[in-house]
């Protein structure tokens, strides 16, 4: 989700465009004058700003100054009635891109700003890819290839750790393909116990063994015409390994106790959570239906490797959530948005989901404070070491910012601690509520 920062004094414009923008799918950030949109600048990632030149008594251009000269390469919109060539010729130099003259027309000023801010923004993905949350560059990337894949038949195979997305994946490929309309059936092989993953998987005919009293259809041939899906791959036995191996080959089956084979028509996409490879080299899994599982291979990151998804995915499940609890938690806070992006999520987008699910189930607020998600993250904040840069000859550091930094931190956790209350939270923290305060306010913290 794209952000903008918009930097206007006018407060019908700022309601207009904040609307504006939301409708368009952008998170946005507004300033009444240059101090707050400093502010927030110093706070967020911004991709784009739209300022008005003139505002109150200030000038737009100076915020863009300190843009260019604090955060290169964002870019911005000047919103004026006339630019005097002078104005024009510096805007250029400051990075500004494009200008738009009071009254605008909504469409062009919309178009203008995607147009600059992502070339991706207009790329629409088709609704089956729209579960899949993320604004990363992986994600993207992971959408075109399923794209890509989903409408041919070779074998997937999906790794990455547990609760990385991979069933998710996986269904998104049927979803797209031509088997959309056939079943996905899911086949957790680390499940089913052993003795009976044959039958389950084949099927088996009447009286091939005790309790047989009648023919049964396994999965395989369930999923006829649509896809299978092999989860924990590598907890399939060796001798079902070589059975798996003849399907893929030969595209056909044989139920336990028959002589007859069956053709099948499905699509196989495995997954695993382990290093297969190494599973091959210690010759605990088959070379050969390595190789046939693994035609189509895709790799999911963890979470912790991708940060920019943790925000649009805690908002995604925010919204779930509460509207399946029938509550109306509309944010986050910054201090729980900053532990959710330095959390390191051993399990993956699962646990982020399942941190916010508890949240949501605790906050009595509008917005998901830190104390709802207190718990799990005690432990984590008394671990936190702040890492300081060494100073050295050629290691220059900013040493505002890392005060700001560390202070940041300890506001943060006494707010966490202390649940909020501000006064406990001051008093830990050996600084009077007053200062509390107006730091809280000057970073933004609540
Ligand atoms: N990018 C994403 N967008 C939205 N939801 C996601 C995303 N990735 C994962 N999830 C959700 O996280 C949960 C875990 O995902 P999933 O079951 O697909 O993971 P997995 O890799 O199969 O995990 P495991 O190895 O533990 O089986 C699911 O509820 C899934 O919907
Ligand atoms: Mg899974």
């Amino acid at each position: 989700m794209p952000s903008i920062l918009i930097l206007d004094d006018e407060k019908s414009l700022r309601e207009i465009l904040e609307i504006l923008f939301i409708n368009e799918g952008f998170s946005v950030f507004l300033a009444r004058n240059i101090s707050e949109a400093k502010k927030i600048i110093d706070n967020y990632k911004i991709d784009i700003i739209l300022s008005d030149l003139v505002i109150g008594k200030e000038s737009g251009l100076d915020f863009i100054r300190y843009t260019y000269e604090n955060y290169p390469g964002v870019p911005s919109v000047l919103i004026t009635a006339y630019a005097s060539p002078d104005t024009a010729m510096e805007s250029i130099k400051l990075g500004v891109v494009d200008y738009i003259s009071k009254p605008f027309d909504n469409d062009e000023l919309v178009k203008m700003v995607k147009s600059i801010v992502c070339k991706e923004c207009d790329k629409k993905y088709p609704d089956e890819l729209k579960k899949i949350i993320g604004k990363s560059r992986f994600i993207d990337e992971l959408k075109d290839k399923i794209i890509d894949i989903a409408t041919g038949d070779s074998s997937v195979l999906i790794t990455g750790e547990s609760g990385t997305g991979k069933e998710l994946v996986a269904r998104a490929i049927h979803e797209l393909s031509g088997r959309k309309n056939k079943p996905f059936i899911p086949i957790n092989c680390g499940a089913i116990p052993s003795e009976i993953v044959e039958s389950e998987l084949f099927g088996y005919k009447k009286g091939a063994f005790t309790g047989a009293y009648a023919d049964k259809k396994g999965l395989f041939e369930m999923a006829s015409g649509g896809t299978v899906f092999l989860d924990e791959i590598t907890e399939l036995p060796i001798n079902l390994q070589v059975k798996l191996l003849r399907v893929l080959q030969e595209r056909k089956i044989m139920r336990v106790g028959s002589t007859d084979e069956q053709d099948v028509d499905i699509r196989v996409i495995s997954a695993t959570n382990r290093d297969l490879e190494k599973e091959v080299d210690e010759g605990r899994f088959r070379s050969d239906l390595y190789y046939r599982i693994n035609v189509v291979r895709i790799e999911l990151i963890p979470l912790r490797e991708r940060i920019e998804d943790i925000e649009p995915l805690a908002k995604y499940f925010l919204k779930k959530f509460s509207d399946q609890m029938g509550k109306n938690i509309k944010e986050i806070s910054y201090p729980v948005m900053e532990l959710l992006k330095s959390y390191d999520f051993k399990g993956n987008v699962r646990e982020l989901q399942n941190i916010i699910e508890r949240g949501v189930a605790l906050e009595k607020s509008d917005r998901l404070l830190p104390a709802s998600i207190l718990g799990y993250f005690s432990k984590k904040i008394a671990d936190d070491e702040d890492v300081l840069p060494e100073l050295k000859l050629d290691n220059p550091i900013q040493l505002e910012k890392i005060l700001e930094t560390i202070e940041k931190k300890y506001i943060t956790s006494a707010l966490n601690l202390t649940g909020n209350n501000q006064s406990r939270a001051a008093k830990l923290l050996g600084i009077s509520l007053r200062i509390l305060r107006y730091k809280i306010e000057k970073y933004r913290l609540l």
